[in-house]
């Protein structure tokens, strides 16, 4: 039986190698790796799948923030999902969704209010994202501007969003430092 638990409990060495498997031995060359580096993924938002005590799939998030280019207005938060990753044999099951799921719950549970990511429209919409509001997007290198895709946790939050997806600010910082970042939690 499948079970969702805390990205603390797997052996991250076997998370890197589902994802080695999963996108390839290049995968830290894309874009989204750009926004990663140097950065710690959000900690409450990592969660792995076991099948008994076997690996079968893996989500992480980390912070971003959307800087305007036309306005000289503050940068806004936001959270980058991915990399989501399953193991192949075991496509299919739902572990992909669930675990995106319990990841976007937690992450409204926490205050976070807009989540954008670079993938597959057609699997992340079941999950509610999308690409209206998310054409004044851009990150920091090449990406096929149909695969940037947003969600709101919370409405209206993405309203008139633009500009460019960079690390947040405060990168580098202390947990304590980070969590004033977001809403407090309701
Ligand atoms: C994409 C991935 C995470 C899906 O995980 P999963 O556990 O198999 O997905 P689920 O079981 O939750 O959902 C399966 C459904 O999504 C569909 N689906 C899977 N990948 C899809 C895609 N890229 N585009 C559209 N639909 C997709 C399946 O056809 C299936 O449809 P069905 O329910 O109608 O049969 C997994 O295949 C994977 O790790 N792929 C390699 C890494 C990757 O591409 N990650 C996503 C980065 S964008």
């Amino acid at each position: 039986m499948i079970s969702i638990r805390p990205y603390r409990e797997a052996d991250p060495a076997a998370v890197e190698a589902l994802l080695d498997r999963s996108f390839g031995p290049d995968r830290q060359k894309k874009t989204v790796y750009r926004l990663r580096e140097g950065v710690a993924p959000v900690q409450e938002l990592g969660f792995v799948a076991f099948d008994n005590k076997a690996l079968r799939g893996s989500l992480q998030f980390w912070s971003i923030q959307v800087r305007p280019l036309r306005t000289d207005g503050e940068p806004v938060p936001a959270i980058l999902l991915g990399p989501l990753a399953v193991e192949p044999a075991y496509a299919g099951r739902g572990i992909g969704m669930g675990l995106m799921r319990v990841g976007l719950q937690r992450a409204r549970q926490l205050g976070y209010r807009i989540v954008i990511l670079v993938g597959d429209l057609p699997y992340y919409s079941r999950v509610g994202f999308h690409r209206e509001g998310a054409e004044g997007l851009r990150l920091p290198g090449p990406v096929d501007p149909n695969r940037v895709l947003i969600r709101e946790l919370v409405d209206g939050a993405a309203a008139g969003l633009e500009g460019l997806i960079e690390k947040p600010a405060d990168a580098g910082a202390e947990p304590d430092e980070i969590a004033g970042h977001r809403e407090a939690a309701p």
